[in-house]
């Protein structure tokens, strides 16, 4: 039984976890274990009930019960407890103390919807799920925690709900969806920080007193936190040793901390953003808190990432492609950027489709008169200069070519200079008043407003139901400034950044209903708002602007910590790179990109005959091996250490590995490099691709393997003298691709 309820005290668990809580003698909740899996009998030896001096005691001539000291499930703040609490609730008078007594819980198997919010889902035999009702007789309001556990991987998912079962607004000033107390704060913390075209680099820093935290307050999850952190001991590795993951299943604003307090205690909370938030409860209303995603894994990061990796492929990813291979596409905007016509965008898709590409997607320019960056935005119908037989007729010219079609949108936006901005200036967010802040010289439409987004899915459904449109990549530009609702009553102004992400997350569902076999991709100028969110409506995401091989090296390394292959939107792009200015060989560029989605972004023809004919190749070669990298256990193996980076991709089965090696700058005279391999079967006998023989599966875990030998000037007399020019493996920017098979001998 993965829920069991004995001695007052819930104990969730599967083969590997546990995670424990009690009623406290107060009634309120008490956190007692999160971690590996515990058999417990009784709870004396986790609940630590202890005076210490100074502290408030719930109970005359009872010091020992604390809420300062006591380790709590869902704390409240202002009765004893000064921690932050997970959540504050305000009543009609302005009073702010709450009492959230137990009352009942149900267990089930399976998982609830939670309706208009993005969330993991599971059959009655994947997951179980607790519900603990408790309720403050005073407010007359109820507190439901509801939990989940999931079979097959180590995750936890949680959330809240409050009912106002009183006559009286309630007002939540504050709603965590997940609080847990760790017993030390022995602990370094992971997260993933970065700006436009470098997001999500790794960062880890040593847990400190005090508050640690990373959020985001510009309406998206943002390029410079990703939502998401983790909490790993000193001495875990990538393949070892004990790390908890949190991973928020939301779009927008959110805070996710650590806090250590004075007895070493760390309370780790993630949810909406409290900043620039609140929520009225009218009576007789309810509002549940988006989910927040637990992991916990005594096997490393990688073991942590894998487990992220199946929940999101099985059991948040929606839609036909949730279990396919993504088709292979090139996309125009690095190629012609605004400067296209329908000549050249068959150009282009025909010299792709003759090297193997499946679907064509036609970016940002195909509308209004958008021919820079200053206007149209919102006027979602074709421009008929550019494109003189429209999106159908374009579309069934590609699709003649044999291709799938794709096309770009940027729903949530407005450009001054447009009709639609003509004739609903109001529908931009904006203060009365006060000055419009441009961001890329557009607005954001105030997708908390149902009307706004009924227009825009009335206009998209338009452009879409009019031409064979296979695919959408769903883009968002700017962040909110100027934050107002013209619609909502002064008490509710601070649910505005709530209500647009559910605006956002209304539209997504009423387009993939109406057209559920398209393959939607969301993007926010690159990787904005890569997360799990966005992830249950769009199955792959933009992962960055920068399409330079070597930035996307952090880049990729940094998103896999949570997000699968399949969701990571990779291309190959033209040199110079665009981001950087970098010069990276085709071979590299490649290497790189087929790690996630894979594509390209350039004019192919503009490639010379011998680079066009390594693209059929590379193409061929993804195509082979895209079952495995997109649905396989991933492993990160080298994350720059030395200037190295190594990706390693394992079947199920243990039959088939990939192996991804790259050298960023070359080191003189470097020292022989040997990287141990994951995941292979120890007793499986493999094949390499580029070397002789076969090897043991435990060889090349325990032993190594031994990477191509690295350019160490020796041959230099050669190299310069005429003879012969430096080989592929020599200079800055070098990778090697090697697949492994098994050699599974007759019985
Ligand atoms: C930002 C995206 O990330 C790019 O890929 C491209 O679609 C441009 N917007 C188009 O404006």
């Amino acid at each position: 039984m993965p829920i069991t309820y004995e001695n007052n005290t819930f104990h969730l668990t599967n083969n590997e976890v546990s995670y424990i809580f009690t009623i406290l003698e107060n009634k309120q909740l008490g956190h007692l274990y999160y971690g590996k899996k515990i058999k417990t009998k009784n709870t004396d030896n986790m609940l630590q009930l202890r005076s210490c001096v100074l502290a408030p005691s719930t109970f005359l001539n009872n010091l020992d019960f604390s809420l300062e000291v006591l380790k709590q499930e869902y704390p409240a703040y202002g009765t004893g407890d000064y921690r932050d609490p997970a959540f504050q609730l305000r009543n009609s008078e302005g009073n702010r103390i709450t009492n959230f007594e137990y009352v009942s819980h149900c267990i089930y198997d399976g998982k609830k919807d939670i309706p208009g919010l993005p969330h993991t889902y599971a059959s009655s035999s994947e997951a179980t799920s607790l519900e603990v009702t408790l309720y403050d007789s005073l407010l007359d309001s109820t507190l439901i925690l509801i939990y989940s556990i999931f079979e097959h991987t180590n995750s936890i998912v949680r959330s809240a709900r409050f009912i106002n079962n009183s006559k009286k607004d309630i007002f939540i000033e504050r709603m965590m969806s997940c609080s847990v107390d760790f017993y030390d704060y022995d602990y370094e913390m992971i997260q993933l920080d970065g700006a436009w075209a470098r997001e999500r680099h790794i960062h880890t820093r040593k847990l400190q007193y005090g508050i640690q935290s990373i959020a985001s307050t510009r309406g998206t999850s943002s390029a410079m936190h990703n939502p998401f952190f983790a909490l790993k001991r000193t001495h875990t590795t990538e393949n070892s040793g004990e790390v908890y993951g949190f991973n928020f299943v939301y779009s927008g604003n959110f805070l996710g901390q650590v806090q250590v307090d004075n007895y070493d205690v760390s309370r780790i909370m993630m949810g909406i953003h409290p900043f620039e938030f609140e929520w009225c409860l009218e009576p007789g209303e309810s509002f549940h808190s988006p989910e927040v995603v637990m992991t916990y894994s005594d096997q490393g990061l990688s073991g942590m990432s894998q487990q992220f990796h199946d929940l999101y492929r099985n059991n948040l990813m929606r839609g036909p492609y949730k279990d396919k291979t993504r088709p292979i596409l090139i996309n125009n905007w690095e190629a012609t950027y605004f400067q296209f016509n329908e000549e050249s965008i068959l150009n282009i898709a025909s010299k792709a489709k003759g090297l193997g590409v499946e679907l064509f997607v036609l970016d940002d320019g195909w509308f209004g008169k958008r021919n820079d960056d200053t206007s149209s935005l919102g006027d979602w119908y074709e421009n008929l200069e550019k494109l003189p037989n429209g999106i159908k007729g374009l579309a069934s010219k590609i699709n003649d070519l044999g291709l799938k079609f794709g096309l770009w949108f940027e729903p949530e936006m407005v450009n001054e200079a447009s009709n639609l901005y003509l004739e609903h200036p109001q529908w931009a967010i904006h203060s009365p008043g006060r000055n419009r802040s441009y961001g890329r010289n557009q607005f954001v439409l105030d997708f908390s407003n149902p009307e706004v987004v009924e227009h825009i899915y009335q206009t998209m459904y338009q452009t879409i139901s009019s031409a064979n449109i296979e695919y959408i990549k769903w883009d968002m530009n700017r962040n909110i400034t100027e934050a107002c609702s013209l619609l909502l009553p002064a008490k509710k102004q601070k649910e505005f950044f709530h209500r647009y992400i559910l605006g956002v997350y209304h539209l997504y569902e009423k387009l993939i209903t109406a057209f559920p076999n398209i393959l939607f991709e969301s993007c926010a100028s690159g990787g904005a708002r890569f997360d799990a969110g966005m992830l249950y409506y769009a199955p792959q995401a933009w992962t960055s602007d920068d399409t330079d091989a070597i930035e996307r090296l952090k880049i990729q390394t940094g998103t896999s910590l949570v997000y699968p292959l399949v969701s990571m939107g990779s291309h190959v792009s033209g040199i110079p790179n665009h981001q950087v200015s970098r010069k990276t060989s085709l071979d590299m560029r490649a290497n790189v990109a087929y790690f996630g989605t894979f594509g390209y972004e350039l004019d192919v023809n503009r490639m010379p005959i011998e680079e066009q004919e390594e693209v059929r190749k590379q193409i061929c070669f993804f195509k082979e091996h895209r079952e495995l990298i997109q649905f396989g256990d991933f492993y990160r193996l080298e994350k720059g250490e030395r200037d190295l980076y190594s990706w390693m991709v394992v079947s199920k089965d243990k039959k088939k590995a990939i192996l991804g090696c790259y050298k960023v700058l070359a080191t003189p005279n470097p020292a022989l490099k040997k990287v141990s391999l994951q995941g292979l079967h120890p007793d499986y006998e493999y094949s390499c691709t580029n070397r002789k023989g076969t090897y043991y599966g435990d060889e090349l875990m325990h032993c190594g393997f031994q990477y191509e030998i690295q350019y160490t000037g020796s041959r230099a007399a050669d190299n310069y003298q005429g003879q012969c020019h430096p080989g592929i493996d020599e200079g800055d920017f070098n990778s090697y691709i090697y697949v492994l098979e098994a050699i599974i001998k007759d019985a």
